[in-house]
């Protein structure tokens, strides 16, 4: 699995397209071993590749925020989602409505002044996820629990069921979170 993270010097939506674009396609170049990639959209807008010479798909995720562009490819049979965040604040309700209760109380335990910077994470890995199985925010975050993976475990669950996740999050500078989760490739998603 490839992640490609890239900056763009402009702070507008075409200039992190294009730069979104530009990792794609290292991503895909390095994960395919091949320069003849190229991405393609399920008509829901999530992203893929393929290699032009033996048409196989090659699973993609992207995600934009000024001033990063970030990608994640894979051949491997997973379904990938990817989301770089700025750390930001979140009003008291904002926070009620994307975590679950054990997830506030993950983030209750940290101390106050910190707490942002992990309500961010949570909500960048949420993204992740909801990117990964292609329904974006027509998935409630909420039906997104990341409890088991907050406690250990190589999990998470979608509308309470409990998958097995390749999970990945990092700090990039002092500003922004990246987060990258696989996936793997079954189940029936629902839009709720
Ligand atoms: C996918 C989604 C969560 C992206 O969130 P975002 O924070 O705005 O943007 P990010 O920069 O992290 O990600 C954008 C990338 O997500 C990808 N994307 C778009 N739709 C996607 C989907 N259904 N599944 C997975 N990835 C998707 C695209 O690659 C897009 O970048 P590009 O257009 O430059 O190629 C959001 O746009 C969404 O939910 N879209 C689908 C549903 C919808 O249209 N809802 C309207 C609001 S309820």
């Amino acid at each position: 699995m490839i992640l490609s993270l890239t900056t763009c010097t402009e702070d507008s939506r075409e200039a992190l397209r294009i730069a979104g674009r530009r990792a794609a396609r290292r991503a895909l170049q390095h994960a395919a071993a091949s320069p003849l990639v190229e991405i393609k959209r399920e008509t829901t807008g999530k992203p893929y590749g393929v290699r032009r010479d033996c048409a196989r798909p090659i699973a993609l995720s992207i995600s934009h925020a000024y001033p990063y562009a970030l990608a994640f490819a894979s051949t491997k049979s997973r379904l990938l989602g990817v989301d770089v965040e700025r750390i930001r604040s979140f009003s008291p309700r904002i926070e009620n409505v994307f975590l679950t209760p054990s997830e506030l109380n993950w983030i209750k335990a940290h101390s106050l002044e910190s707490r942002d910077i992990w309500r961010t994470l949570l909500w960048s890995m949420k993204e992740a996820v909801i990117k990964a199985i292609g329904t974006g925010l027509r998935t409630h975050p909420a039906r997104v629990d990341l409890t088991p993976i907050l406690s250990g475990s190589s999990a998470i669950c979608i509308h309470g069921y409990r998958l097995p996740a390749t999970v990945y999050a990092a700090r990039v500078g002092s500003t922004h979170w990246m987060a990258a989760i696989a996936l793997p490739p079954f189940g029936r998603y629902t839009l709720s």
